[in-house]
């Protein structure tokens, strides 16, 4: 599985790197071949002469060889590599990365990579926690990067808590795992539908939801990871995502999303609509500011297109759609009725009675509605969440064969 794969490791200047020349050890018994690539300040910690020796190459570190002043090309490490793993991440270096400062090979690696990059932050609990520490993170999770979170634990500084570097021998599992799954979704195209959609009522109101887009973009990211050609359809949202094999088509009402789905849908082998898409809109939106009058003001609706299930109808044979479903009562029996009313495949039951799930929330507990069977998964980060569903549209598609 690992076997002539190109993996270009970064290592930061954090205590955690001494535990790096395990991970490199575990990556070639793999059959992996290893790059490093390190900051300046991550030699105080472990040596390139250890990473040189485990690599069987040179350790980049510097712009210039001082020994000739000949240059080291950070583009060509970084177009060589199949996957980029940078462990452990400072805080610094994730501060860095997220604005863009190239102050060091690593940096202006990590900048000019074109392959997916995962990213390991190690740091004590209060960095971890604080805001500025979780905002670099969001962002960079946003660009596209895969994060390891850092697990609970005893500390460099004798303090207890979060922050410390995931264990090797388990980064190590998360490389496998991704790049076995590297092209499983290789020559597909997949259309995406996130977030929510406003309706206008006049120029500055309008009819929305809470959708934050989150679940969406993370079934892109996954597609777009596992090779696939991705095609994102994105309601008005604070989120956003940019990643070279995923297509932002932003929108605002459900009627271009509608129009942007049926552009799309012939081409697309896989759909997955989990907009937050609003029923109805304003019959008349007025093109000025309602003024404030009567005790009670009452507003025409008319029924939206149902993309979903438009989709449905027009499905050509081997196209995959993938319908959500929220519910508040009888969830599953009203997930089933969906998937026949909608002729979906798959149909993903969201909970919004489970904390955590839902709205707003980084985690997410579904469960998944085929013909055949339900499936419950518990809650869990709506990265692994979309995992699952594509794992789970694999199998499907297989069966299809
Ligand atoms: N959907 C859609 N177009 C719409 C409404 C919903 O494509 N106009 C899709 C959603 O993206 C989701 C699925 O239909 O994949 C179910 O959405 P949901 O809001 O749960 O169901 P509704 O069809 O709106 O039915 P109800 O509100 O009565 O539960």
């Amino acid at each position: 599985m690992l076997k002539g794969k190109k993996i270009l490791v970064g290592i930061t200047g954090g205590i955690a790197a001494y535990k790096i020349p395990l991970l490199v050890r575990l990556l070639r018994k793999a059959g992996a071949e290893v790059k490093v690539v390190m900051t300046p300040a991550a030699k105080d910690f472990v040596t390139p002469l250890t990473l040189s020796t485990l690599t069987g190459h040179p350790v980049w570190s510097d712009f210039f060889n001082p020994a000739d002043g000949s240059w080291h090309s950070h583009v060509e490490l970084g177009l060589w590599a199949d996957l980029f793993v940078i462990a452990p991440v400072t805080a610094t270096t994730l501060g860095k990365m997220h604005h863009g400062i190239a102050d060091n090979l690593l940096l202006a690696t990590y900048l000019s990579a074109r392959c997916p990059v995962m990213l390991a932050p190690a740091m004590d609990l209060d960095m971890y926690k604080h805001p500025s520490t979780t905002n670099n993170i969001k962002a960079l999770e946003q660009y596209g990067n895969i994060i390891i979170a850092p697990g609970s634990g005893e500390l460099a500084s004798g303090l207890c808590g979060e922050g410390r570097m995931e264990e090797p021998e388990n980064i190590f599992q998360r490389i496998k795992d991704f790049l076995a799954f590297d092209k499983m979704f290789e020559g597909k195209k997949v259309l995406i539908t996130a977030g929510p959609t406003y309706e206008p009522i006049d120029p500055v109101r309008f009819i929305g939801n809470h959708s934050s887009g989150r679940m969406g973009i993370e079934i892109a990211k996954v597609f777009a990871n596992r090779g696939a050609k991705v095609t994102l359809v994105l309601g008005p949202t604070q989120l956003s995502v940019n990643h070279p094999s995923i297509e932002l088509l932003p929108v605002t009402t459900a009627v271009e999303m509608f129009e942007a789905c049926m552009a799309l849908s012939q081409t697309s082998d896989i759909m997955v609509m989990s907009a937050a898409v609003a029923d109805y809109r304003p019959l008349k939106p007025s093109d000025k500011k309602i003024k404030k009058q009567d005790e009670n003001l009452s507003l025409e609706l008319v029924k939206n297109p149902d993309i979903l299930k438009t989709l449905g109808r027009n499905k050509k044979s081997g196209q995959m759609l993938v319908g959500f479903a929220l519910e508040t009562d009888n969830a599953v029996e009203n997930a089933r009725i969906k998937l026949t009313t909608k002729g979906a495949d798959l149909i993903v039951l969201n909970s919004l009675a489970d904390e955590g799930a839902g709205f707003g929330h980084n985690t997410n507990k579904v469960s998944l509605i085929t013909a055949e069977a339900t499936e419950h998964l518990p809650l869990m980060p709506k990265s692994e969440v979309a995992a699952h569903i594509a794992d789970k549209i694999n199998r499907m598609l297989l069966q299809l064969q």
